[in-house]
């Protein structure tokens, strides 16, 4: 049993990282023969990776996947911690299945992701949640097999979380969602500590996959037929910071655009990492997407100081003006947290006016959520919950109307669109262009998989209508 503390996953005492293979263990092959499995995953991109490597660990024990958790025998709630309600979420997950394990008993549960990490959830597993019967942490997630296995052995919950990262794992296995579009991890951790976040402490420290692997792993999925990769970290621009030699995010992203993969994307990139050469090589490269995700939190220096985040609104500006100007047709999405504690009614007319300069293309908004564990957790808080919820319809009032705005002006424009799938109920097909806007059009199913020119003809706040243009 290894349960988290926090004060352990604090400490970044360790520099260097070693590099250890998955081994496949035959031994655990036969677990799940016969037995059916479902996955929900909360959060970010980085844990739908992860949940890609759950599905492909599992399948490699005979388990087969179900698309409803009423129908399977195993199911994995792979978490999030970012925000109160994202724990609130898997908590109301945890309740039905403890309902669907009245019915079917032999039902197992396990719990994994960020929230495992934390120390009053596994408390609370302990106290309320004693069916559950394995819990493990971000660092564990290649031992799920041997998790798995203990738990059955043992009959009572088993918990594996070290606080601490571990080595870099490689060759673990993968079952991707798409066929065309993949995510390759570039960076794990983050160092930033951000004083409202909770990602430091579940993630770990900043740890660089190396170039060879990366490098590797996209020529396979060139190989496979894959058009486009998603390069991710929570912050993908201190990519090699923790390497003793000089390798960063601008050489990295220089060296896939070379592999010839048709698209690149990358998420999310920290404005104070963000270097003049790295804005040149994205310029400079057709198969790099003119699509950055620049969060900027907080349109107030001072709030951007208490927040941690170490660049003024002057900095933030500065850049965001240099990337437009330097990348043609680049579309620029943010976060934004509104009601960090001491936010004053100024300081929030300054995010509004900066959301006014930016016209950002997409923005996802935050009301502040207290993490234990994090330095704002203990700023004194005074401004109500109902006056932070009426600057964020304020906040979204603005960003709405600029989404619209920036995509009436995509109208009678062409784009390429990667097709990933058909809309059920419209029968319209459905992708995304190289500014990351979801485009419907009507079309024949042979183009899903392909990157097809479309002419706009609606523009709506959350997407846009096309048609192909021949
Ligand atoms: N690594 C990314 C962010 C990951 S979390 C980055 O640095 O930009 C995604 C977003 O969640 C953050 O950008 C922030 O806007 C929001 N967020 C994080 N912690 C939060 C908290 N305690 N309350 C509200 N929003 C939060
Ligand atoms: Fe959190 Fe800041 Fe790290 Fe992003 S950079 S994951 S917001 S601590
Ligand atoms: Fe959530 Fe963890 Fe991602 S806290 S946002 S799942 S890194």
């Amino acid at each position: 049993m290894n349960l988290p503390d926090y004060k352990e996953a604090k400490s970044r005492k360790e520099k260097t990282t070693e590099i250890e293979k998955y081994i496949y263990n035959s031994n655990y092959s036969n677990i799940g023969y016969g037995k059916k499995y479902f996955v929900k995953t909360y959060g970010c991109q980085m844990n739908e990776h992860d949940s890609e490597n759950i599905c492909a660990m599992l399948e490699e024990m005979g388990y087969t996947l179900v698309d409803n958790y009423m129908d399977a025998d195993l199911v994995i709630l792979n978490t999030c911690s970012i925000r109160e309600n994202a724990n609130n979420k898997a908590f109301g997950m945890l309740g039905r299945l403890k309902n669907l394990k009245e019915t079917k008993k032999d039902l197992v549960v396990g719990l994994c992701g960020c929230m495992a990490q934390e120390e009053k959830v596994v408390d609370k597993i302990f106290s309320k949640y004693k069916w559950v019967n394995f819990v493990f942490g971000t660092h564990n997630l290649h031992r799920l097999p041997i998790i798995l296995n203990e738990a059955f052995l043992k009959g009572k919950t088993e918990v594996e979380v070290f606080s601490k990262e571990g080595n870099i794992i490689e060759d673990m296995p993968v079952k991707r969602t798409s066929k065309y579009s993949a995510y390759v991890n570039i960076i794990y951790g983050c160092d930033k500590f951000c004083t409202y976040c909770i990602v430091p402490l579940t993630r770990g420290r900043q740890r660089s996959r190396t170039k060879e692997d990366i490098i590797k792993e996209i020529n396979s999925l060139i190989k496979d037929g894959y058009k486009e990769i998603t390069l991710l970290g929570q912050n993908v621009n201190a990519y090699g910071k923790d390497f003793d030699y000089h390798y960063d995010l601008a050489n990295l992203l220089e060296d896939v655009a070379k592999t010839g993969i048709e698209r690149i994307k990358f998420t999310t990139s920290h404005p104070w990492d963000f270097t003049d050469l790295m804005i040149d090589v994205i310029a400079k490269y057709d198969n790099i997407m003119p699509f950055i995700h620049l969060p900027v939190q907080s349109g107030s220096s001072r709030i951007l100081k208490l927040m941690g985040r170490r660049y003024t609104r002057e900095d933030y500006l500065t850049l965001f003006d240099k990337i437009k100007s330097k990348v043609k047709n680049v579309s620029i999405s943010t976060d934004i947290i509104v009601g960090f504690p001491g936010e004053e009614e100024e300081d929030f007319l300054e995010t509004m006016s900066l959301a006014e300069y930016c016209k950002f293309d997409h923005a996802f908004t935050f009301l502040f959520s207290k993490r234990e564990g994090t330095a704002a957790c203990r700023l004194p808080d005074i401004t109500s919950i109902s006056g932070k919820e009426d600057r964020l319809y304020r906040l979204n009032d603005i960003v709405n109307k600029y989404f619209l705005e920036n995509n009436m002006k995509m109208i009678d424009k062409v784009c390429y669109v990667l097709v990933e799938g058909t809309n059920k109920k419209k029968g319209s097909l459905f992708g995304y262009n190289e500014n990351n806007k979801l485009v419907n059009f009507m079309g024949s199913e042979d183009l899903i998989g392909k990157i097809v020119p479309i002419k706009i003809t609606k523009a709506k706040t959350w997407n846009l209508d096309g048609e192909i243009y021949e």
